[in-house]
């Protein structure tokens, strides 16, 4: 079926994003070259030789990726810095061959993530900082971007998808599109593309190639659909940065990512969890930890938003996601019960939904029946003892 890949991606519900380059040497984000108010320009130029990745960095990733409930990875390849993850094949020697690394690591990449059962996708920068020719001689730019793109449409197998980033910088330059996109679907005809939009354009669609909007960091909403189908993703970030950056403990909440990932699902969205990795290519413990919480909150309610999706079915206190065989009403902030010395047990939560939202119907989390009668759920707070923030009551469809 024509685009039976947009829909494929859509299935696979939640990603990881991961940002991995030179600047993870330092721990100071990815936009210290620019960003930060004095940046050392030398010792950045130096990082190659500083750059020695673990061997096992990919299957330590990948597997990272599959507890946290991934179905795919979504790699920096190349970032703002210019400096490529993978051979550019005699491009330039701005790439990790000729690092301390000395091999290509996205090939590791790939190779781990077919490893684990997870899609392997490819981020890569449209803006650079470092090739010359992208301030002085745009068209030639453009060439190079192509040829490099090339190299990653054909050296690696099938990918998921090609996640451009840095349109916005020169929003009026030729960017030649069409040609850039012809080139995608030549060699890889089954790979999504995207491009984000940025923090200013949440959801904005652009060149009819295009087939997922972003909401970087934003919210999650209906996607405006125009000549085909066009899926959603979110990307989010752990604390404050989107690369490995030491000194950043700004993290965001457990409980802050399970929302965002069933408010993702309601709208149809994929989410996309991110990462920094250290140098030497380990996941952040921080990190790690974090994501393994969201892995244990998916498992708990027994993987349901891979194939749920929004339902646009009534609901007051709650929404109503489903997919063919059942019906799932999803409650946020749902309180524990205990001694009043060790929480206050909050008022009981009222749920209203759809009359015609009926069935079998039980807590994901704990198999316990759950009370639903004429759209009305009694939502009660968890036993002692167990805390998951937003529940699920799973509806059987007759
Ligand atoms: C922004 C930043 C970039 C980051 C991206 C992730 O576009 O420029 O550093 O990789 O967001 O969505």
């Amino acid at each position: 079926m024509a685009y039976e890949y947009i829909r494929r991606f859509e299935r696979l519900g939640m990603g990881m994003f991961v940002h991995f380059g030179l600047y993870s040497v330092l721990g100071k984000g990815e936009w210290y070259l620019v960003s930060n108010p004095h940046p050392d320009k030398e010792a950045y130029a130096a990082l190659p030789a500083k750059f020695r990745v673990r061997a096992d960095w990919a299957k330590g990733l990948a597997r990272t990726a599959k507890r946290a409930g991934a179905k795919y990875i979504t790699l920096t390849t190349r970032h703002h810095d210019g400096f490529s993850l993978y051979d550019t094949c005699g491009l330039n020697t701005f790439d990790a061959p000729h690092s301390a690394a000395g091999r290509d690591l996205v090939a590791e990449f790939v190779a781990a993530c077919r490893e684990e059962g997870l899609v392997p996708f490819f981020y890569h920068t449209l803006l650079d900082w470092h090739e010359q020719s992208y301030n002085s001689d745009f068209k030639a730019y453009i060439d190079y971007l192509c040829e490099s793109l090339t190299l990653l449409c054909t050296r690696y197998g099938q990918v998921g998808g090609f996640w451009f980033d840095g349109m916005w910088d020169k929003p009026d330059a030729d960017w030649q599109q069409d040609r850039v996109y012809a080139l995608l679907r030549k060699y890889q005809p089954e790979a999504m593309i995207v491009n984000n939009t940025g923090l200013d354009a949440l959801g904005e669609t652009g060149h009819h190639e295009i087939d997922s909007v972003t909401f970087e960091r934003g919210a999650p909403a209906a996607v405006k659909i125009k000549d085909k189908p066009i899926a959603g993703e979110m990307c989010q970030v752990l604390n404050d940065h989107w690369a490995y950056a030491k000194n950043d403990v700004n993290y965001k909440s457990v409980s802050t990512f399970i929302n965002d990932l069933v408010d993702c699902r309601r709208y149809n969205c994929n989410y996309l969890l991110n990462t920094g990795l250290r140098g030497d290519g380990r996941v952040n413990p921080t990190d790690k930890c974090l994501l393994g919480e969201v892995g244990k909150w998916i498992r708990a309610n027994k993987n349901f938003i891979y194939g749920a999706h929004g339902s646009g079915m009534a609901c007051d206190g709650g929404f109503v996601l489903e997919d063919e065989k059942a019906w799932y009403i999803v409650v946020k902030d749902v309180a524990m019960s205990a001694d009043p010395n060790v929480q206050r047990r909050l008022a009981e939560q009222k749920v209203r939904v759809d009359g015609r939202v009926a069935g079998k119907a039980y807590w994901l989390d704990s198999g316990e029946k759950a009370l639903l009668q004429d759209g009305n759920l009694s939502v009660l707070p968890y036993d002692y003892g167990t805390s998951y923030s937003v529940r699920v009551v799973k509806v059987e469809k007759q």
